[in-house]
């Protein structure tokens, strides 16, 4: 019999590789979006500069373009292949599809992305030593170089969520994956709040100036910047959510952690209110401060919104046909791609995965634990920690009183006819099941030790 060309499992203990992949990526959207922002602000200082006769301000392009090569071209370059080699084992068919989807925009993505590193290290070197004409379209060549890697990397992020229109399922075609009502919303949001990260990391770089009358200039520049976009980045928001596939409203809706919501109006008050006062107030602008502002903003901000973007994704994780676990889960004729849940459904996943080890492909009295830990690594791991610790535990959902028969039932109603909206279709034949549960049961704190999770978990919500 054929086989499915699944890949072996990326298994992190306590933690699961989907926090891995989240933790370098959200420090990257950190360094690349304040890299982005300053680009187009440099663009317009420059232009300002050199029209009202102010050269001293090209010292802060000078300063706060030194301070990027480190924090976004080091640190950025170091979280962006992060990105790809996490990404690439934790789910290797989801970067396969995006690749067979958009090798040439990548390609395009590059040759901006290396305009742009010869860009910065122009901007930065070369102040006062050409004319500032020339300087300020180097600035301008910077950004609007940064902002089309941005503009790729979006609609490919778009495509992640839902392809950009419904014909490209028939038709297939990379504009047609890539251009979509949800890719403009999430590039209009996303240019705005890289402006208030870039105003917030500026700060750090400004409040450095000995030169009262300089930093005073800037850092009411840094403001207004700072408060026109965190207020359109709200507004942005609002649109982008009314972009996101109907999946995406019950995981929004009844699934993520409580107080995301609040952390991000919390942080969007608090640094609208931050460039109030250095707007008012432009001694008050303090390099701690400012870097303080910046770590709120990465783990009160960006951190819920990174986590909340692939939490709605789920279950899929690449265009609505490959699911997080890595199975294809529905036709996509304009790309030749057929669902595998037909070939799992008629033999099973023991029969049909590769690397399903020897001596487990049938289930027996022996290897039943051990068949129900292939089965949770290679279906539920990428999106549940199979510790106490990390993403959404399974063993969570059934401490308490529940028995083996009862679980692989559950396991059956809600996996095998993909009746669970944010969780694949897992067709499971009843001696798997049966080994899962006891697998999960397994792992389960006992009855009585742990009832405060069994009361907030309990699994029968569908
Ligand atoms: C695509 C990601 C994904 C995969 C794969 C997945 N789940 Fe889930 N599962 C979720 C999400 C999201 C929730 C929502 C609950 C939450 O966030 O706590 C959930 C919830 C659950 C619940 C709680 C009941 C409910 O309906 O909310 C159980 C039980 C569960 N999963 C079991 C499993 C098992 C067993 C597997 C593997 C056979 C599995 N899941 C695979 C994403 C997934």
């Amino acid at each position: 019999m054929e086989m499915i060309g699944l890949y072996p499992t990326w298994f992190e203990a306590g933690v699961g590789s989907g926090w891995i992949v989240g933790l370098i990526a959200t420090a990257h959207v950190l360094f690349s979006h304040t890299s982005v922002g300053a680009a187009i602000f440099f663009a317009w200082l420059a232009n300002y500069a050199y029209r009202h006769d102010r050269p001293k301000l090209l010292e802060f392009i000078r300063r706060y373009g030194l301070f990027l090569l480190v924090f976004s071209y080091v640190l950025g370059s170091i979280t962006g292949p992060g990105i790809w080699y996490s990404t690439t084992v934790a789910s290797p068919r989801g970067i396969s599809a995006l690749i067979h989807s958009f090798v040439w925009m990548w390609a395009t993505e590059w040759v901006f992305f290396v305009i742009e590193v010869v860009g910065v290290y122009m901007l930065v070197y070369l102040v006062g030593r050409i004319d500032v004409k020339t300087h300020t379209r180097v600035a301008l060549i910077f950004g609007l170089a940064s902002y089309t890697t941005m503009l790729i990397i979006v609609g490919i992020l778009s495509f992640m969520m839902w392809p950009g229109k419904p014909e490209w399922n028939e038709a297939g075609g990379v504009l047609n994956a890539f251009y979509g009502p949800n890719t403009f919303a999430q590039l209009g949001m996303r240019t705005a709040f890289m402006f208030s990260i870039a105003a917030v990391v500026g700060g750090i770089v400004a409040a450095r100036f000995e030169d009262a009358e300089l930093k005073k200039s800037i850092a009411r520049k840094l403001a207004v910047l700072g408060i026109v976009a965190t207020l359109s980045g709200a507004g942005m928001l609002q649109w982008y959510l009314a972009t996101l596939p109907p999946t995406a409203d019950v995981m929004l809706q009844n699934r993520l952690p409580a107080y995301f919501p609040t952390a991000l109006m919390a942080v969007v008050a608090g640094t609208l209110a931050y460039f109030v006062l250095t707007f008012v107030q432009p001694r008050a602008l303090v390099s701690a401060v400012a870097g303080v502002m910046t770590v709120v903003i990465l783990v009160f901000g960006l951190w819920p919104e990174e986590v909340a973007r692939e939490s709605i994704r789920k279950p899929w994780v690449a265009g609505q046909y490959v699911y997080s676990n890595q199975v294809v889960g529905a036709d996509v004729p304009g790309m030749g791609v057929k669902s595998e849940i037909p070939k799992i459904e008629a033999h099973g996943f023991l029969q049909t995965h590769v690397f399903v080890p020897q001596g487990q492909r049938v289930v027996t009295d022996d290897n039943r634990l051990e068949v129900g830990r292939t089965l949770a690594l290679a279906t539920c791991s990428n999106c549940h920690s199979l510790s106490a610790t990390g993403m959404r535990p399974l063993r969570n959902y059934f401490a308490g009183s529940h028995t083996e028969s009862e679980i692989a039932e559950y396991l059956q109603a809600a996996l095998a006819g993909g009746n669970t909206l944010y969780m694949p279709q897992i067709p499971l034949k009843d001696d798997e099941a049966r080994a899962l549960a006891a697998y999960i049961l397994s792992t389960t704190p006992q009855a009585g030790v742990n009832t405060a999770q069994a009361s907030v978990a309990a699994p029968a919500k569908e």
